[in-house]
């Protein structure tokens, strides 16, 4: 790591993701990506259009720039950027991220740019996505393409966004593309993508691009739901079943010992573990972890027949989330906390529990890379009075203000998202921005309550508690 990092101001932001707020899904030589498949081929809500950052995104930094930010969190689009598996370059995708790098340097905001939110080309999910170990191989050609272009501009780079749920929603539960429900497949997929990021990650150190190399993990906390020894082992198998088979291999280089004995155990083949892999995995570990925190999870042990059930209808959903995994653990409601409409628990110690338990786990610095609250906003006489998303991002701003006081080597918090935009399976109506974006009219930004809250929240102190 880039000893310049130490010495960088606290980074107060918002982030989006390619596929989410982009839309031009067809423009400038883009190709398919596999969630545009997807979601034109089942008829769902898509990202078609989304917030229509690709033509917008000047007025968005001029916002985020407004509103004290000095940072953006925002992905690359693979299928924008490489358009066939010869590894073809869309030399007007690069300029779109050159233009948008560009706007955020003379906007004195920092870049902090993911490299996969998940919108893999469709290309490469017809040869198997990734089930092929040619995907890490193409995944790897395009951190080469994106680093000679940009190192150095940029200096916050992470290789993957939450390895946990595109993995596990497409290969487990199959609520997402491409809708596969095979704990083999699974598996090996996760392998396939910690080899990825380690693969990338030695090309970063060979190629010496100067800056940082992260990834960003999903950080669920688990907690048993009773204070004894079964919920608590219930709630270690759900940190590994969620969590560390990821941060553990990308921070240490090593997978959790109990979990590959289990994975042994339940039948599951890991013959694709081989040794020149877990050597490259062992060898390349990250500089720092971004952690995506929303909510916690109480857990008690499970007996029963596997079931996820996850709530993207929100008001209108019937049932309640939940996580049941044979043998492993199950979620359950804690009575003492609020919830919102999708069933996300409000909990700001988890996020402080998330900093400490990982800064302590691998002593590498930490970022939180998003944290926000979903919501059916309204806009009334042209307001957005969002006084929920505000209690909420203060609590968790607060915790983490609290994690760094206690020793985390914490440098930065991003609201998920910088403005409205399209919320995977949930669609458009699920708002998650500081600022408000008029889906029905042209995509005209509105800032939210939240964002002048928060742009004077960064002015009076948040600058001055969380520098180092
Ligand atoms: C994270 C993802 O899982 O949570 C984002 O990185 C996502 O892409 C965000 O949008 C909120 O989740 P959801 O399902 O409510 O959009």
């Amino acid at each position: 790591m880039n000893q310049t990092m130490q010495s960088q101001p606290f980074l107060w932001g918002s982030a989006t993701a390619s596929y989410q707020c982009e839309g031009a899904w067809q423009e400038d030589g883009k190709v398919e990506s596999m969630w545009d498949r997807y979601l034109h081929e089942n008829g769902y809500e898509n990202g078609d259009v989304a917030s229509d950052h690709y033509h917008r995104f000047r007025e968005d930094l001029q916002l985020m720039h407004d509103g004290n930010q000095n940072a953006y969190r925002f992905s690359l689009s693979w299928p924008r950027i490489i358009t066939d598996l010869d590894g073809t370059v869309n030399e007007k995708g690069l300029a779109f991220y050159g233009a948008l790098i560009d706007e955020c340097l003379a906007q004195g905001i920092e870049p902090f740019v993911t490299i996969y939110h998940w919108d893999l080309p469709q290309y490469l999910q017809e040869i198997g996505g990734w089930l092929n170990r040619k995907t890490c191989d193409a995944f790897v050609t395009l951190c080469r393409v994106v680093w000679k272009a940009f190192g150095g501009k940029v200096k916050h780079w992470t290789t993957f966004n939450e390895p946990k749920w595109f993995t596990f929603s497409g290969y487990f539960n199959g609520n997402y593309p491409p809708e596969h429900r095979d704990a083999q497949e699974l598996i090996t997929c996760c392998f396939n993508v910690m080899l990825a990021n380690a693969m990338a990650v030695r090309e970063f150190r060979a190629e010496k691009i100067p800056g940082e190399v992260g990834l960003v993990a999903s950080y669920e906390t688990f907690y048993p739901a009773e204070d004894n020894a079964a919920c608590a082992a219930a709630a270690h198998n759900a940190d590994n079943f969620a969590n560390l088979w990821c941060t553990s291999s990308c921070a240490k280089g090593v997978f959790p010992a109990d979990l590959v004995q289990r994975l042994k155990e339940e039948g599951l083949d890991l013959s694709f573990a081989d040794e020149q892999a877990l050597q490259i995995i062992h060898d390349n570990t990250v500089d720092f972890l971004g952690l995506n925190y929303y909510s916690p999870e109480f857990v008690t042990p499970c007996e029963e027949e596997t079931e996820i059930v996850i709530n993207n209808a929100g008001k209108n959903f019937k049932r309640k989330s939940l996580y049941k995994v044979k043998g492993w653990f199950a979620t359950v409601r804690n009575p003492n906390l609020k919830y919102n409409a999708w069933d996300m628990g409000i909990y700001p110690q988890g996020l402080y529990d998330t900093l400490k338990t990982n800064y302590d786990l691998y002593h590498i610095p930490v970022y939180i890379t998003e944290n926000g609250y979903g919501n059916y906003d309204q806009m009334e006489n042209g307001v957005i009075n969002d006084d929920e998303r505000i209690e909420y991002i203060d609590g968790h701003v607060k915790a983490l203000l609290r994690a760094k006081a206690d020793g985390v080597d914490v440098r930065g918090y991003f609201v998920w998202s910088a403005m409205d935009l399209y919320s995977w399976k949930n669609g458009c109506e699920k708002r998650y921005g500081l600022i408000y974006v008029d889906f029905e009219h042209d995509c005209r930004r509105i800032p939210k309550k939240s964002y002048y809250w928060y742009r004077d929240a960064i002015a009076a102190g948040f600058s001055k508690e969380g520098r180092n």
